[in-house]
C-alpha cells in the first residue's frame, strides 16, 4: 500500500486537471450508512439497501402512492445528516481542491457534507437531500422541512412538497451531468473514491476519463467493478487514506 499511496500521491501532485468522483463511503465515517455492501467506519455496519427496498423509497411512484411513508424515511435521513459532521476524507478533498489548478468535485451524495466541509466546485448528481422540491413542477422550494408526517404543499401549485434528491426512474439535472462528463474527458487524474461504481450514469465517468486518457486511482476497501481497470487501487478507508494521499 505505501509504494501505491506515494505513486498516487505524486500522480495528484502533478495534476493541472483533478476530478473526484465521491459516493456514499465517503460519508460513512461520518456516521451516514451506505446503501450497499459494509460500511466501514461509523455507526452502521449494512448498507440502507440490505434494511429498505428502493422501489418502495426512492421512486416517484412510491411517493405519488405512499406519500407519508417516503415523507418520513427522508425526514429521518435528514435528521441523521443534520447531527453529523464532516470527516477527513471530505476536509482531505478540501485540501486538494485548494492545491490544484482545476479541481472538480462530483458527488453521487445528497447529504450537502462536501460543501459543509468548505469544497467550493461541487457537482451534485443526484440533488441534496437538505432542500425540498415541488413534485408537479419540479422547483426548488428552500431548505428541506424535517417535520414527520404528511408532506407540506407547494404554495405555488399546491402539490406535495418532496425532498431534492433524484429518485430511481428520474433524469439527472443535464447541466450537472455535462460538466461531470466534461471534468472527466478533461482531466489527467481521476480519483474515485467510496463508490460501488453500480449506479449509472455516474459508474461510466471513471471509464470515460480512462478512455480519454486519465490517470484513475480508486479509495475503496471493497472491490468494485472499475478496480480491474484502475491505474492504482488503494483499498482502505476514506477517512484514513485521504489525509495520506493529499496531506
Ligand atoms: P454504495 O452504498 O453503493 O457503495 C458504497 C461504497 O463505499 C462501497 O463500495 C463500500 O465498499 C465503500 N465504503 C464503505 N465504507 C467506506 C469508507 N469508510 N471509505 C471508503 N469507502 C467505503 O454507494 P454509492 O456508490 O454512492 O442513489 O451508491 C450510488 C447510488 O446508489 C447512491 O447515490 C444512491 C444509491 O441508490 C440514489 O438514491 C439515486
Amino acid at each position: 500500500m505505501d509504494e501505491s499511496l506515494d505513486r498516487a500521491r505524486a500522480l495528484l501532485l502533478g495534476a493541472k486537471r483533478i476530478a473526484v468522483l465521491t459516493g456514499a463511503g465517503i460519508s460513512a465515517e461520518s456516521g451516514i450508512p451506505t446503501f450497499r455492501g459494509a460500511t466501514i467506519g461509523g455507526d452502521h455496519t449494512a448498507g440502507l439497501w440490505s434494511h429498505f427496498r428502493p422501489e418502495d423509497l426512492a421512486t416517484p411512484e412510491a411517493f405519488a402512492a405512499n406519500p407519508k411513508t417516503v415523507w418520513e424515511w427522508y425526514a429521518w435521513r435528514r435528521e441523521l445528516v443534520a447531527k453529523v459532521a464532516p470527516n477527513a476524507g471530505h476536509a482531505a478533498l478540501v485540501a486538494l481542491e485548494k492545491r490544484t489548478p482545476h479541481c472538480t468535485l462530483i458527488t453521487q451524495n445528497v447529504d450537502g457534507l462536501h460543501a459543509r466541509a468548505g469544497s467550493r466546485n461541487v457537482i451534485e448528481l443526484h440533488g441534496n437531500l437538505m432542500v425540498d422540491r415541488c413534485f408537479a413542477e419540479g422547483r426548488v422550494l428552500g431548505p428541506a422541512d424535517e417535520l414527520p408526517g404528511t408532506p407540506p404543499r407547494c404554495a405555488r401549485c399546491g402539490a406535495p412538497v418532496r425532498p431534492g434528491v433524484v429518485w430511481f426512474g428520474e433524469a439527472l439535472p443535464q447541466k450537472a451531468l455535462d460538466a461531470a462528463f466534461g471534468a472527466a474527458q478533461r482531466c489527467d487524474v481521476f480519483l474515485s473514491v467510496g463508490t460501488s461504481n453500480v449506479v449509472e450514469p455516474a459508474a461510466s465517468l471513471p471509464f470515460a476519463a480512462l478512455d480519454a486518457g486519465a490517470a484513475v486511482i480508486e479509495v475503496n476497501p471493497a472491490r468494485t467493478p472499475l478496480s480491474a481497470r484502475v491505474t492504482i487501487a488503494l483499498a482502505g478507508a476514506a477517512g484514513d487514506v485521504l489525509p495520506r494521499l493529499v496531506g
